[in-house]
């Protein structure tokens, strides 16, 4: 039986943080053995906030080296880079010319980042989710593992979808998002109230190769409260628990609930047990790392086979959607 095609891409703005793994790429990791993957490190949609060129350039490779150390393997999935296969772009400008301008201007995080960076809303910010909509859609994905936060620009994927078959006829199926039940949103360190994310600086967010000495450092300095209260658990404490029962064990985490609730934690001790439970999950992640940075000719290899791959899967369909919608081939001349 066929296995069914899925689809997410990563942002190279900044390294792989906690909230990619536990949001979505942990999912991928699983993922991969199941379906018929793609994953594509999606660099055009770096530059629609502001970036420096060299940086995006090192980020790339980190980003790739991230994905593989957390356990992507590259016989298992495809793995692309976004700016490398035109057809990303080429197909976005078709579904943009199908996309109402309304529908994009309501999407969140286009006002999020028009508010971030006022000095830069530009076209490409306003368009963003009719590229993902074309990532998603050149490889007719069914299922995208996303965290929460994707659900507007999935959800428009969808309705992208249902626009272009019913006026060009049935050429994409509906892509479902898939979000993890327990980790679909986590929390910044800082500003326990908002997504874990690189735009809120460094102590916000753990990376994926951050030594032990700045996980620690980062931990302790997390934002809780002044205590146990009898309302509803606060984002900051509720956040750390959340990490320490997704990389420490079941056991401990209950033991610091069951104090928790009869309200004579020490947050000291909860942070010095999360801190030491990713360090542990990271370390072997970090000694992948190092090896991957030493081989960038193997690097090159993996990249080469995916865009292989992935550029007959996008051909295949950019064809179907150019003679569906009158440009290219089926001319008469
Ligand atoms: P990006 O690069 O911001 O994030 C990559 C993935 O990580 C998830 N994520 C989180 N999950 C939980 N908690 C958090 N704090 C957190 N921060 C990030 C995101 O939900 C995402 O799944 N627009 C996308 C990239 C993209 C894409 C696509 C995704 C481009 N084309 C097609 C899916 C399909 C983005 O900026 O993700």
């Amino acid at each position: 039986m066929e296995r069914k095609r899925v689809f997410s891409g990563s942002r190279p703005s900044g390294r792989l943080h906690l909230g990619n793994y536990l949001g979505a790429v942990e999912n991928w990791v699983k993922m991969q053995h199941e379906y018929d993957c793609v994953f594509a490190i999606v660099d055009h949609h770096a530059i629609t906030t502001p970036f420096d060129p060299r940086e995006l350039q090192t980020n790339t490779r980190d980003m790739l080296v991230d994905l593989l150390a957390v356990g992507l393997d590259p016989s298992e999935c495809t793995l692309v880079i976004q700016s490398e296969l035109p057809q990303h772009t080429e197909l976005a400008w078709i579904l943009g010319s199908i996309t109402p301008i309304g529908w994009l201007q309501r999407v969140p995080t286009f006002k999020e980042k028009s508010e971030m960076h006022p000095d830069n809303v530009n076209l490409g910010l306003l368009s963003y989710p009719v590229l993902q909509a074309a990532d998603i859609l050149l490889y007719k994905a069914e299922v995208v593992p996303v965290g929460e936060d994707q659900l507007p620009h999935v959800e428009l994927a969808r309705e992208i979808v249902r626009r272009f078959n019913h006026r060009f006829g049935d050429t994409f199926p509906e892509p479902e998002a898939e979000v993890p039940r327990h980790t679909a949103r986590i929390m910044s360190l800082t500003e326990p109230e908002k997504k874990m994310s690189k735009s809120l600086g460094p102590d916000s967010y753990i990376s994926i190769g951050d030594d032990p000495e700045t996980v620690k450092e980062k931990v302790m300095k997390a934002v809780t409260d002044t205590g146990p209260t009898s309302g509803e658990m606060s984002p900051g404490v509720a956040n750390l628990f959340t990490l320490l029962r997704e990389f420490g064990d079941e056991k401990q985490h209950r033991e610091f609930l069951d104090e928790y609730e009869e309200g004579i934690i020490r947050y000291v001790d909860l942070k010095e047990a999360t801190a030491a439970a990713i360090i542990d999950t990271l370390q072997p992640v970090r000694k992948r790392r190092q090896k991957l940075l030493q081989s960038p000719q193997r690097l090159r290899e993996i990249m080469e086979t995916g865009h292989e791959r992935a550029s007959t899967i996008a051909c295949t369909t950019l064809r179907e959607v150019k003679e569906r919608t009158g440009l290219g081939p089926g001319r008469e001349f």
